[in-house]
């Protein structure tokens, strides 16, 4: 195993060219735990914006009471932004909370879930938990949902799980076919519609649908482009009715108020988005790049993450790369020989670039 101490992570930044005045604002420091390269998790490089730190220590102080008044004027924040209704918005401890009790409401043993592959797995978890069949529908050519093909999966459905940009590949499914699940889906289930990326690109969200869809939730996070992936922060959007049969699973249950209110600093500071989706852009577009440069197929990404054909077994590169304390993956079953990267900062994917081109050389 070849230690990368954390001291040549750093000279290897050094040796970057000069980072645009955007890119300095925005920039993390090299990973001040350790020296590894996290790009397994989809988390933002960047981290909770100054305004919301500065929210979040607020919000510590005011852990004594219950956080109620600030998950009410989170809820008040968005559906205003949104143009929908305060009762239509939910807040959850992470958007995974409200997918599982989604699942869990809306599927059952003879209610199926039908959702593609490759795409987040949770949905498929709870669903095998909840004893529910789970029908998985290959993407389409374009790497987009196959929607005729997920109509066609079970007339029992309960559930269709859609990602957009969908999770790992960073795709996009055309709101037309969106428009058209939600028109041709069988009686009596429900459309999610999950946008935890939704920020990263210029895509329509199907937020505003849910003012004339009672089957259609929407799902939002916190996590991503926001960067608080550890505070645990996802909305849930739909009409009062369905979010109540999500409640029933555990509404109510966000911690403390530090989460809530860096969130509402997240959503009050109007140029955040737009910094960190350019940013974000340059990064993956420039890395894609280099990878076709090199010869490798890449999906084409509107997301923090995106996946690469490595034309050999996926996993063991993933571990090849983590003995160089670069962290990538997950590899799904039926890709195997692609694996998903999510976008760090420029010196992250500068060390990316570097250790992935040295170990597929390897392998020649
Ligand atoms: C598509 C998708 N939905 C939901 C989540 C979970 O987000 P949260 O951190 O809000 O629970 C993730 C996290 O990776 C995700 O990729």
């Amino acid at each position: 195993m070849v230690s990368v101490s954390r001291r040549s992570v750093l000279a290897l930044g050094a040796a970057l060219p000069v980072l645009g005045h955007l890119d300095w604002a925005l920039a993390s420091p090299a990973p001040a735990a350790s020296d590894y390269v996290l790009l397994n998790y989809n988390e933002s490089p960047y981290g909770p914006s100054k305004a919301a730190l500065e929210a979040m220590q607020r919000g510590n102080a005011a852990s004594a009471r219950y956080p109620y008044p600030h998950m009410y004027a989170l809820a008040a924040l968005f559906a205003q932004q949104q143009g929908i209704g305060e009762d239509n918005v939910a807040v959850f401890a992470g958007s995974m909370a409200a997918l599982r009790y989604a699942v869990l409401a809306f599927t059952g043993p003879t209610r199926g879930l039908v959702m593609a592959t490759p795409s987040y797995e949770v949905p498929r978890q709870a669903a095998e938990s909840n004893k529910a069949p789970v029908h998985e529908v290959d993407l389409d050519a374009q790497h987009a949902h196959d929607v005729p093909a997920m109509l066609a999966a079970d007339p029992q459905a309960g559930m269709l799980y859609l990602c957009n940009p969908n999770n790992p590949t960073g795709t996009l499914t055309p709101t037309e076919a969106i428009h058209q699940a939600l028109a041709n889906k069988p009686e009596g289930s429900v459309l999610v519609v999950d946008e935890a990326y939704i920020d990263f690109c210029d895509a329509q969200s199907c937020v505003s649908w849910i003012k004339d869809h009672d089957d259609l939730l929407v799902l939002r996070t916190f996590s991503k482009i926001y960067g608080m992936a550890g505070a645990r922060i996802g909305l849930a959007i739909g009409h009062p009715a369905l979010l109540e049969r999500l409640a029933v699973f555990g509404g109510d249950n966000v911690p403390a108020g530090a989460g809530l209110l860096g969130a509402h600093a997240s959503l009050e500071d109007v140029k955040l988005l737009g910094q960190r989706k350019a940013l974000n852009a340059s990064v993956r577009d420039e890395t894609i790049a280099w990878l076709k440069g090199l010869g490798f197929a890449c999906t084409v990404s509107h997301s923090n993450c995106f996946m690469i054909d490595v034309r050999q077994p996926a996993q063991q590169l993933v571990e090849r790369l983590a003995e160089q304390h670069v962290l990538v993956g997950r590899v799904w079953k039926n890709w195997p020989q692609w694996v998903r990267v999510t976008v760090g900062n420029r010196q992250e994917m500068e060390r990316f670039r570097e250790v992935f081109a040295a170990q597929v050389q390897r392998v020649g």
